[in-house]
């Protein structure tokens, strides 16, 4: 049986927080579980580096990301788990896309036209002002990172749909060209967690500094629980589970019965301080484990290195025979 194969790359900045976990990480591990899949997960580091030119943070954000996922408990025997920056098979194929991909193409690209808006309404004299390379051809690369495992189904946050329509775009255009080489990737939007909401009660994000980080010590994540903003009724008044982020929370840990007796305790009255609590037991169950993991591996980032090494190599056996006949097609071969 021919194995579906589920490729994502996880971009390295930043230390995971709970909306990563259950937006991206949790559904990954799973569908890593499966026997119809074959699953290709990476640190897109060289990704990193268009956003954050800070080299310690790119350094440990790597080393976060990996533990995080291993802490987790991703099977790193069975899928393929490795950093992009260790397969420079990448971004020659990110060049060798480049040479066919239309630069009208980049230039509807969201991330892009989203920076060339900014400058327009900032007045500035360029409208490409700090705009580097990096960002502008972003889509290449990561097509490349698709294209070389002829990935099946990509899971992503709505946010890359477009990327992946450009994948799809550059990948036919290869075969038309050249030979029918490429897979043409789909898209997998997991709307169920995707959109947890954070501690001001907008979306769990970075961006929006609300977060509540995956492995924050227990102290610590009882501050964060607390927090959380509520609506200022008294303990008794009845309360609206829907559209309540403690709620929300809530549902992305715990199973249906306890789901359904928390929603009995909001149509009853139920103090905002005690749900805080009631989710900060169920958070902190869920993650105890796996943190005393996270730490142990950050305070041995050899164990690591050593599984991303193994990872690299076998991801680099795939990506280095699959290059070699992506560059005879264009005519790059021994003479
Ligand atoms: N651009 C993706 C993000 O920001 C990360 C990424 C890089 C990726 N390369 C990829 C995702 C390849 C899926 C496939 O979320």
């Amino acid at each position: 049986m021919t194995k579906t194969r589920v490729l994502t790359g996880i971009t390295t900045t930043g230390t995971p927080h709970i909306g990563n976990y259950v937006g991206a990480i949790r559904p990954a591990i799973e569908a890593s579980k499966s026997e119809s899949n074959k699953s290709y997960y990476f640190l897109a580091d060289l990704h990193a580096l268009i956003k954050n030119h800070n080299p310690k943070e790119v350094h440990t954000s790597s080393l976060e990301v990996a533990a995080t996922w291993m802490a987790m408990g991703l099977d790193t025997d069975k899928s393929v788990f490795y950093r992009q920056s260790d397969i420079p098979e990448i971004p020659q194929l990110a060049w060798i896309l480049s040479c066919i991909t239309a630069k009208g193409l980049m230039n509807r690209a969201h991330a892009y036209k989203a920076s060339v808006a900014e400058n327009i309404e900032k007045k500035s004299k360029d409208p490409d002002k700090s705009i580097t390379m990096g960002l502008f051809s972003y889509p290449v690369l990561m097509a490349a990172d698709i294209l070389m495992f002829n990935a099946d189904i990509v899971p992503v946050g709505k946010d890359q749909i477009q990327h992946l329509e450009m994948a799809r775009d550059i990948a036919l255009r290869f075969n038309h060209i050249y030979e029918e080489l490429f897979t043409l990737p789909k898209e997998q939007i997991d709307d169920n967690g995707a959109v947890l909401k954070g501690l001001d009660g907008r979306k769990m994000s970075k961006s929006y500094n609300n977060t509540i980080p995956l492995f924050a010590p227990e102290k610590k994540l009882r501050k964060f629980i607390n927090k959380i903003k509520t609506n200022s009724l008294p303990p008794e008044a009845p309360k609206d589970y829907n559209d309540c982020t403690l709620f929300e929370i809530y549902s992305a840990f715990a199973d249906e019965n306890d789901i359904n007796e928390i929603k009995l305790k909001y149509e009853k009255g139920i103090g905002w301080g005690e749900m805080k609590s009631i989710l900060f037991d169920l958070l902190n169950n869920h993650l105890k484990k796996p943190r005393e993991k996270y730490m142990y591996l950050l305070e041995n980032p050899k164990i690591v290195e050593d599984t991303l090494q193994k990872g690299a190599e076998r991801a680099r056996k795939e990506a280095a025979t699959f290059l070699k006949k992506i560059k005879k097609a264009t005519g790059l071969k021994s003479l």
